[in-house]
């Protein structure tokens, strides 16, 4: 590993990643239950660094225009979720210090709205000051890094979504094991309707947390449910049938409202998919706002967009998966 790098002559990089959807298994999977998710590539966060070598010696400058931060490392705590890939690219390396640079981060993932917008930005921040500094990190290690930032803001994340955002492939994932990549028999189409209301994974995971923990014998039932409504879906992914998809996401859907993760706007958006020609319906992420997902036939995508417009969505995005 190297001790020291120089600045001079370091061409300036830029790095990506994608948002994410969680087709089917959120909450359930924080509990060892499987999930299944896709990356959005719709939405993107970027991180670019070019060396500064006017500035003072070690000098990392960081540009957030979306979050209007503009700061040095230095004068941000190190937990920062900005400051943080930077200090665990550098542990990874074994470097002590990064030199002069300056880092620009953007994303057109909307935040706190369950498509990963943390995660993808942790994900191009480890992949782009890794990159500038000579020595790229391979996809675990970026996930890894991914991941420790999301423990660092809620306490037990699955690490499903770092995975799929850093692999950029529908994924099973069952918290703990290695991954599985999901072959998708057939392309299939997915609208997101983004109800406007931000909203706390980590709130809404400690409060299925304490509801677990007063009352374990209403709440596993429901998660051991939800667990095989997920592998019933990944056989359906795998086989000729994505139709029969719709009726598991809605299924899915009355699960989590029966977690109490769901929350009337969301419901709403659900209610007005599946009336207005969407296959299957469900909330995505950690609920309780941020979006909804809606499973269509091509040609009615742009009636459920719609109608998801009139219910409140505040906007809403057609992807293709598979
Ligand atoms: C968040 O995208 C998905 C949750 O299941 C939390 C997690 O898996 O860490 C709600």
């Amino acid at each position: 590993m190297p001790s020291f790098i120089s600045s001079k002559r370091m061409p300036a990089v830029t790095a990506s990643a994608p948002g994410k959807i969680i087709l089917f298994g959120e909450h359930a999977v924080v509990y060892g239950q499987p999930a299944i998710a896709v990356p959005v590539t719709q939405v993107q966060a970027r991180c670019s660094v070019v060396a500064n070598p006017t500035a003072p010696a070690g000098q990392v400058e960081i540009d957030a225009p979306d979050i209007g931060l503009k700061s040095t490392l230095e004068e941000l705590p190190p937990t920062h979720p900005l400051a943080l890939p930077i200090h665990l690219v550098r542990e990874q390396l074994g470097i002590p210090a990064i030199p002069a640079c300056r880092l620009r981060i953007t994303s057109t993932i909307p935040i706190a709205s369950g498509l990963g917008s943390g995660a993808a930005v942790s994900v191009a921040m480890a992949r782009a000051i890794s990159a500038f500094l000579g020595h790229p990190l391979t996809a675990e290690q970026v996930s890894s890094i991914a991941f420790r930032v999301d423990q660092t803001y809620h306490g037990t994340p699955s690490g499903i979504d770092n995975t799929v955002i850093t692999y950029h492939q529908p994924i099973f994932f069952v918290r703990g094991e290695p991954f599985e990549r999901l072959t998708l028999r057939h392309p299939f189409w997915i609208v997101i309707g983004n109800s406007g209301i931000s909203s706390s994974t980590v709130t809404v995971v400690e409060e299925v947390r304490r509801r677990y923990q007063a009352s374990p014998s209403s709440i596993e039932p429901i998660l051991l449910a939800i667990g095989k409504i997920v592998r019933q879906a990944r056989a359906l992914l795998e086989s000729d049938d994505p139709e029969q998809l719709g009726v598991l996401l809605t299924e899915n859907h009355h699960k989590l409202q029966e977690l109490g993760v769901s929350c009337p706007e969301l419901d709403h958006l659900v209610q007005a998919a599946l009336q207005n020609g969407a296959l299957g319906a469900k909330l995505s992420g950690g609920g309780r706002g941020g979006n909804m997902i809606a499973l269509v036939k091509e040609e009615k995508a742009a009636q459920v967009a719609e109608a998801l417009r009139r219910a409140g969505a505040v906007s809403t995005l057609l992807t293709r998966v598979g």
